[in-house]
């Protein structure tokens, strides 16, 4: 018989990719394609629905072509995506009303703000684990049926349909307007403010308060379980699709962060650190989110606390790409090197205000401390720490939560290639930071996910025996470093206060 492999599809932020994995959790071949960002207006970031679908399809194409497998082969597909970034569509034609509105989107500030009222951000959060930010997709909805003409009539007569992008390329895939799958699950419906998170359900109070009619909502359903099959007109006719996680949670699962208190964290556009909390939801008195981490099939759902950090990786790329300091992302290394320390420069990238542990929308990105000393290899180390300090923030609010230390750090994602970076991030946490063999971890979480519902692997102890470490970077523990780790650290406490004062 022939051999059998799951493909993921990783709809993310910049790219979408596809993977092929065999049984052992390797990569077996791989597609990409990156999509514009469209800025409209400052704070604004919207994604064209139909360039996404169009580029899913061309990376399983791709992905097939180098393994130089066909469908047959493909035991499940498994889809993860960037959470949050919201899609509104017609259910009759298949055309979306509205370009997708992405995570990174600050424009329902005023709508966050209104539903606040007195009561501030956190008025919710006992119900969706979640606070009011223009980061979760309920407000987005919101702000498509409120400025889109003709949006909320047809809303209202059952028209129209929401979907963040694992529903809307589960929908494509099955089919489309021709009897397309409308399905999301657990842990995406966990960031729309419209789930309970205890009862994973959708909420008809939170629904009401934002106005959102709930013929609109997708069926919520586990992380691992049969959606549906490929329609006859995809690459993937008849295969089961199989599994669906947001791509911070798949990243957990794929780093086998099984047992309550791992945690891990993924170097993306920004970076997103998830601790398993097990069974119980825990509520955050640290500004951490309440999030589901996965539900397995008929398995009780497991939690997690997140601290999400907006911009890491895209502060890399305004540097090439706006500022034109490197020519390419990985060059910030070297350039990084040809300094010993960061000049007394400090980066606050608050281009989005600032996520976790903050949950300031207000604040702006600042870059102080200059003299004439700073050069461009200074700047780019303030960069690269810039990633480091804000994972520490967060680590440091898991901790206070946790009432225990992390051990030690996961990490995955494109900026662990950074040796300077993670040397960094180790000697600021003060614990190891391990990177596993296969940094693919998100893809690989979904495929996973897929796996596991059509019994291609048994388990989690699949995961746990497939998972190996590549690289652990330690914490330099001399007295000297400590005193130097705790100073770097102070300015970087006093640079995001010049954050938050700023008004324009
Ligand atoms: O919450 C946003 C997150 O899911 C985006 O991840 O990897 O696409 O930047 P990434």
């Amino acid at each position: 018989m022939a051999e059998m492999f799951i493909m993921a599809i990783d709809q993310g932020t910049t790219s979408s990719r596809a993977i092929i994995f065999n049984h052992a959790g390797q990569i077996v071949s791989s597609g990409q394609l990156e999509h514009e960002q469209i800025f409209p207006r400052a704070g604004w970031v919207e994604h064209n629905p139909d360039e996404i679908r169009n580029s899913v399809n061309e990376v399983m194409g791709q992905a097939f072509a180098r393994a130089r497998i066909n469908r047959h082969q493909i035991a499940a597909v498994g889809i993860t995506n960037q959470r949050e970034t919201t899609l509104v569509w017609d259910r009759e034609t298949g055309e979306p009303v509205y370009n997708a509105i992405v995570w990174q989107d600050t424009r329902t500030q005023k709508i966050c703000d209104e539903l606040a009222g007195d009561e501030g951000p956190d008025r919710f959060k006992e119900i969706c684990g979640l606070p009011l930010a223009t980061y979760f997709a309920g407000p987005k909805i919101k702000w498509i049926l409120d400025n889109v003409e003709g949006a909320r009539e047809k809303a209202d007569a059952g028209k129209l349909a929401f979907g963040t992008m694992d529903s809307w390329v589960l929908w494509n895939l099955t089919g489309g307007q021709h009897g397309g799958v409308h399905v999301t699950d657990v842990t995406n419906a966990s960031r729309t403010m419209l789930m309970n998170v205890r009862t994973l359900e959708w909420d008809p109070g939170m629904c009401e308060v934002m106005g959102i009619p709930m013929s609109m909502l997708p069926e919520i359903r586990s992380c691992s379980e049969v959606y549906g099959h490929g329609d006859k007109e995809s690459l993937i006719i008849d295969t089961p699709i199989a599994g669906i996680l947001g791509d911070q949670q798949a990243a957990t699962f794929g780093q086998a962060c099984f047992q309550k208190g791992m945690a891990k964290n993924t170097y993306g556009t920004g970076c997103f650190m998830l601790m398993n909390t097990g069974e119980e939801a825990v509520f955050s008195k640290n500004g951490l989110l309440t999030t589901v981490c996965y539900k397995i099939g008929d398995a009780k759902q497991v939690y997690a606390l997140e601290g999400s950090i907006a911009v890491t990786g895209s502060l890399v790329q305004w540097l090439r790409d706006n500022l034109k300091i490197v020519s390419s992302a990985p060059e910030i290394e070297d350039l990084a090197a040809t300094v010993e320390n960061n000049g007394g420069a400090y980066f606050v990238p608050a281009f989005s205000g600032l996520f976790a542990p903050y949950w300031r929308p207000d604040a702006r990105g600042a870059l102080v401390g200059l003299t004439r000393y700073v050069n461009r290899g200074h700047i780019a180390r303030a960069v690269l720490e810039a990633t480091a300090y804000q994972t520490r923030d967060v680590l440091e609010a898991m901790n206070a939560d946790a009432g225990v230390p992390l051990a030690e750090l996961r990490v995955d994602g494109g900026m662990t290639a950074n040796n300077v970076l993670m040397q960094f991030q180790a000697d600021q946490l003060g614990v190891a930071v391990v990177r596993p063999k296969v940094a693919e971890t998100t893809a690989l979480g979904a495929a996973y996910a897929a796996g596991i519902a059509v019994g291609f692997w048994d388990g989690e102890a699949d995961v746990v025996a497939n998972w190996a470490e590549d690289k652990r970077w330690v914490p330099d523990t001399s007295s000297q470093a400590q005193v130097e780790r705790e100073r770097l650290y102070r300015n970087w406490k006093k640079a995001v206060t010049k954050t938050l004062e700023w008004v324009d």
